[in-house]
């Protein structure tokens, strides 16, 4: 399977800071049960969810990333001017271009910045904290602000219950500086995917393959279309081999690692990694019932709590891991 690993002879780099944000407005399980056949007892036996944040349709996805940079650059003490590379992870950009990225810099200020969009679904933030380590580590780059971003509610189709209780909007950042001596900092990334599984999880309108038409949007074309049994297969053997992975290049046993953040999209995905690592409950770190799957942003919003609520702390030795539509997956192994 076609795969990149770390190069274990580049510089360091760590996060200096991280943000996060969700709209205000929360959409719950017996909400949705009010417009689909679905039950809040099925929805959270099944994935875990019990409600999702809604963006305003004032709200682009630009607005939720720049919501969650502010932060993230607030707690590493980064100014706009300060940045040269913004990343942004998101399936569901403002437009199909510019990329959000420019938005976003056009929103912060950030001139210096060079700015584009990565489409890697659900694992586009730890594409992007990949990306962003090549250009830093080797001095192209010196202070990147990586974001994962989603307004999925703009895509979703409201009358399917396959899909519609799944899924929600929010933003995660963090940014991403050269690691200045000591032991912190991303130990090692990897990334991986599979074309021939484009069909499983996938928008098939829209695009340049299937151009939107009054009859193919009359059949939600421009929505999304998941087929979950299979998803779910591929996931989890996709995201324990990615932390195989990670933990192998970075010379972690299951027992030094203090905290997993995986990919918040059904809970019993989650299980099925933390048997195969070996951990306990405790040290998966999990927030899907609030939020659902919010893709790329899942993970950048899920590390911001962890790191604002204690739940990681400087010193641990930490594991993230995303699998996404593509397929697409990702893992990084980082000493906070
Ligand atoms: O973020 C990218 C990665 N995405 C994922 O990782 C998602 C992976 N897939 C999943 O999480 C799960 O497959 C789902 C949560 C999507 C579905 O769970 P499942 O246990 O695989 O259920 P299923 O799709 O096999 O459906 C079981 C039954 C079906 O009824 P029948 O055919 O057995 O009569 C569905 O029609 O549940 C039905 N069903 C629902 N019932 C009530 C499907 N959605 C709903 C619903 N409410 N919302």
């Amino acid at each position: 399977m076609p795969e990149i690993t770390n190069n274990p002879n580049l510089d360091s780099i760590r996060i200096a800071g991280t943000g996060s944000y969700v709209p205000e407005k929360i959409l719950t399980n017996d909400d949705l049960a009010k417009r689909v056949d679905t039950s809040d007892e099925w929805i959270v036996s099944r994935t875990g969810i019990r409600e999702r944040r809604i963006a305003s349709d004032a709200e682009a996805t630009s607005d939720l990333a720049t919501n969650a940079a502010r932060k993230a650059m607030e707690q590493a003490g980064v100014d706009a001017e300060e940045l040269d590379l913004i990343i942004v992870a998101t399936i569901s950009p403002d437009t199909f271009f510019p990329a959000t990225a420019c938005y976003v810099q056009r929103n912060l200020g950030a001139k210096n910045a060079v700015c584009f969009d990565v489409s890697a679904a659900c694992s586009g933030f730890l594409y992007a904290m990949s990306i962003a380590r090549q250009f830093i580590s080797t001095r192209s780059a010196h202070k990147a602000l990586i974001i994962g971003a989603e307004k999925l509610s703009s895509m979703v189709n409201w009358e399917d219950r396959n899909t519609c209780v799944l899924f929600g909007d929010g933003a995660g950042a963090a940014v991403i500086t050269r690691a200045e001596g000591g032991d912190s900092g991303v130990m090692s990334t990897y990334m991986g995917s599979d074309g021939n599984q484009t069909d499983i999880l996938v928008v098939p309108g829209g695009g340049s393959a299937c151009p939107i038409t009054p009859s193919n949007a009359e059949q939600r074309l421009n929505t999304i279309s998941m087929q979950g049994r299979e998803v779910y297969r591929y996931a989890v053997t996709a995201m324990r081999g990615a932390c195989d992975r990670v933990m192998a290049d970075a010379k972690l046993k299951s027992e030094d690692i203090s905290m997993v953040i995986p990919h918040q999209a059904n809970l019993r995905i989650i299980d099925a990694i933390r048997e195969r690592l070996d951990v306990p409950q405790e040290k998966m770190f999990v927030n899907l019932e609030k939020y659902g799957n919010t893709s790329a942003a899942a993970i950048a919003i899920a590390l911001d709590e962890a790191n604002r609520t204690g739940a990681i702390k400087r010193g641990d030795k930490i594991v993230l891991v995303a699998f996404g539509a593509g397929l697409t997956w990702a893992a990084a192994a980082i000493h906070w």
